[in-house]
């Protein structure tokens, strides 16, 4: 399979930690995409907002044409957040009462605060492009699932054993609520299928279970890891591999990123690191980018790593 088609997957994720370049190899093969015809979103979560600074202009939390075929958001996930609980919020103040309303609010909090709330925020914004695949032939997301949301989404069984456990906190808070009421206006089988608080928390349990099934079929989503001829990057990509496939999720491609060029004692300590790399990681894809002389900044360093990574075939 070559590269162009190796790419083409409706969702494609780019991991690794801090600073490795996922930001700059995401941009990249959206960029590359894009030049081959498909309509590509490069989705960014990152809070520091670098796809703006890539492409040298302004994209925010609406899509955005940055050129023909490709589109940028950036996506601030602890305002998504709140702007969502509070969505929710002003529809439950409309139909029920100020004291269940505080209920209901400390009931959305916790869904939203455990566990580790800041990777579902993310998770839910991940899943909300879930919705929307015949807008784009492409997303790529960057600085997408952390490490914990991967896992998270990775353990069906004990996402669904959270997500029951609230969905059965509120329905007995219901219980206890409507068997205290003398004469209540409504049966209490009603009052279950009325309750905004069930209706998301059914509504994020039928995602986590789309989203599951989208990230486990690799004809739709793409997992790639960004890494650094270091030891210690190999270390953690490794521990991480692992970790995943062991939960069924592939990691089919790695991106080398900054390999140097000369012929410095580094460069040639580079080499073991890249043969063991292509040793330990095969027969995974593996990309190797050279370290560009100039700082990554605006499109043609892009383009650059973009034909480095399709094959110069662009
Ligand atoms: N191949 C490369 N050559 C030169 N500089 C690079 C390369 N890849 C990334 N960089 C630089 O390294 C820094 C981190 O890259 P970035 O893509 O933002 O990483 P991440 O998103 O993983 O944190 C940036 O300053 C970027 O310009
Ligand atoms: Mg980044």
């Amino acid at each position: 399979m070559d590269n162009k088609t190796f790419f083409d997957r409706k969702f494609i994720f780019l991991s690794g930690k801090g600073g490795v370049g996922k930001t700059t190899t995401s941009s990249s093969i959206a960029l590359g995409l894009s030049k081959l015809g498909h309509k590509t979103l490069l989705i960014s979560t990152d809070p520091s907002h670098s796809i703006g600074h890539i492409f040298e202009q302004p994209i925010g939390y609406k899509e955005k044409r940055i050129m023909d075929n490709l589109y940028g958001i950036e996506i601030d996930v602890r305002a998504e957040s709140k702007r969502y609980i509070d969505g929710v919020l002003e529809q439950a103040r409309q139909t029920l009462s100020p004291i269940i309303l505080e209920e209901v609010r400390d009931q959305i909090e916790l869904a939203y605060h455990s566990p580790g709330a800041e990777e579902l925020a993310l998770f839910d914004v991940i899943s909300r492009f879930f919705t929307m695949e015949e807008r784009y032939d492409n997303f790529v997301f960057d600085t997408a699932p952390s490490g914990y949301t991967l896992r998270l989404l990775s353990l069906p069984k004990a996402l669904n054993n959270w997500i029951n456990r609230l969905i059965k906190t509120r329905i007995n808070a219901m219980k206890v609520e409507y068997y205290a009421t003398r004469n209540p206006d409504k049966k209490l089988k009603e009052k279950l299928e009325e309750d905004p608080v069930l209706k998301i928390l059914n509504k994020r349990k039928a995602q986590f279970e789309q989203a599951r099934q989208i990230l486990l079929d690799n004809k739709k989503a793409l997992f790639m890891f960004v890494l650094n001829p270091e030891r210690l990057p190999i270390e953690i990509t490794r521990d991480s591999i692992s970790e995943l496939e062991q939960n069924k999720i592939k990691i089919e491609a790695l991106v080398i990123n900054k390999i140097s060029t000369d012929n410095s004692k580094r460069s040639l300590k580079e080499k073991e690191y890249i043969a063991q790399i292509e040793k330990e990681f095969a027969p995974r894809r593996i990309f190797k980018v050279p370290l560009l002389e100039e700082e990554v900044h605006g499109i043609e360093s892009i383009e650059k790593i973009a034909k480095v990574l399709f094959n110069g075939g662009l």
